[in-house]
C-alpha cells in the first residue's frame, strides 16, 4: 500500500480538480480531504443504518447554520448555495457530489478546508450548524437534538428511495475479477461501485472488508490500469479476487472505471 501523506499533491491537481466533469479521462491523484469511503450500502446490511431522513439535526441548529452561512459562505458559494457551479452546496448537484457516503466526509471537507483559505476562521460547532442548514435546504426533516461531530460517521446521505448506483465521475471501490489480455482489461463479476473519497490509495481496513465481499454481477472496462501501481504488470494479476478504485465513468455502451489503484484479494476468483 502506498502512503497517501507521502504523494505530493501539487497546483495541479488542485487546478485539475475544478472542472471535474472533465476529469475522468486524466489519470491523476484526485483527492478529498476525507479519506472516508461509503459503506457498502448497496451491498449489505444497510437497513438498520441511520440517514439524513431521521431527524439528525434541530430547527435551532439549521437557523444558526443559515446565519452563519451568510457571514461566511455565501461570499463565494451564494446566497442560493449553489453560484459555485463546481462546488454546489444544495439541490441534486449538493447530492450527487456526497450521497451514498456517510456525513463526516462532507463535514471533514468543511472542517479541514473551508472557508477556503481560512479554515480556522470559523469554530468546528458553527460548521455543525452550517451542515444542519445544508440538510435543511435539502429538504431533510429537523428532529429534537442538534448534530454533533462525534455521530456524523453513522449517518447516510442518501435520497427519499434510499441508496442508489453512484453518478459518473464519482470516486468508487469495486470489487470483482480481473479479466483481460493485452491493453484490454475489464472488470467482471463487479460489486456496485461503493463511493470513496480518494483513488489512488486503500487502507488495511478496507482491503479486508473488500475480502469479505461476495461477488456482483457488473462488468466495467478499465483504464490506465497499467498506472495503477508502479511496474504493474496486470497479466500477473489475471483471475485474481481484485479491490478497485477509481473514477467511474458511465457510458451507453457500458460502464468504465479510470483506475487509480487496485489490490489483489485472492488469485482465484469466483
Ligand atoms: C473564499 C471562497 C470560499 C468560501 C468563503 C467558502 N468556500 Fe467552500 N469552496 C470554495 C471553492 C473554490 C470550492 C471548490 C474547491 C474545493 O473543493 O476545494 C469549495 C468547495 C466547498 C465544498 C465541497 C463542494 C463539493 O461538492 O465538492 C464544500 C462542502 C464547501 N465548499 C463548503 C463551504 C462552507 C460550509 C463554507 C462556509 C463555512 C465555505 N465553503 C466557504 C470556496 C469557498
Amino acid at each position: 500500500m502506498r502512503d497517501i501523506t507521502s504523494r505530493s499533491y501539487s497546483v495541479r491537481t488542485f487546478l485539475l480538480r475544478f472542472p471535474r466533469r472533465d476529469t475522468a479521462l486524466i489519470p491523476m491523484p484526485t483527492r478529498f480531504a476525507s479519506v472516508t469511503i461509503a459503506a457498502l450500502l448497496l451491498s449489505a446490511g444497510a437497513a438498520s443504518a441511520a440517514t439524513v431522513w431521521d431527524g439528525v439535526y434541530s430547527a435551532a441548529q439549521a437557523d444558526r447554520g443559515k446565519a452563519a452561512f451568510a457571514a461566511s459562505c455565501a461570499g463565494c458559494h451564494g446566497d442560493d448555495m449553489t453560484s459555485m457551479a463546481e462546488a454546489p452546496l444544495s439541490g441534486q448537484g449538493f447530492m450527487d457530489m456526497w450521497r451514498e457516503d456517510s456525513l463526516d466526509a462532507v463535514f471533514d471537507k468543511i472542517r479541514s478546508s473551508m472557508p477556503l483559505n481560512s479554515a480556522s476562521s470559523v469554530p468546528d460547532n458553527t460548521k455543525l450548524d452550517v451542515l444542519a442548514f445544508i440538510l435543511k435546504s435539502i429538504d431533510m426533516p429537523a428532529g429534537s437534538k442538534d448534530l454533533a461531530a462525534d455521530g456524523l460517521a453513522a449517518i447516510q446521505l442518501v435520497g427519499k428511495d434510499g441508496p442508489k448506483p453512484l453518478p459518473t465521475n464519482s470516486l468508487t471501490l469495486t470489487v470483482g475479477c480481473l479479466t483481460g489480455t493485452g491493453d484490454n482489461w475489464s472488470l467482471t463479476k463487479a460489486t456496485e461501485p461503493a463511493r470513496a473519497r480518494v483513488s489512488d490509495a486503500t487502507t488495511p481496513e478496507e482491503v479486508k472488508k473488500s475480502g469479505t465481499l461476495a461477488a456482483g454481477t457488473q462488468t466495467f472496462r478499465l483504464v490506465n490500469l497499467e498506472d495503477a501501481r508502479p511496474n504493474f504488470k496486470p497479466a500477473d494479476w489475471q483471475g485474481h479476487k481484485v479491490q478497485l478504485k477509481g473514477t467511474l465513468v458511465r457510458q451507453r455502451n457500458g460502464d468504465r472505471l479510470t483506475v487509480g489503484s487496485i489490490e489483489t484479494l485472492a488469485n482465484t476468483c469466483q
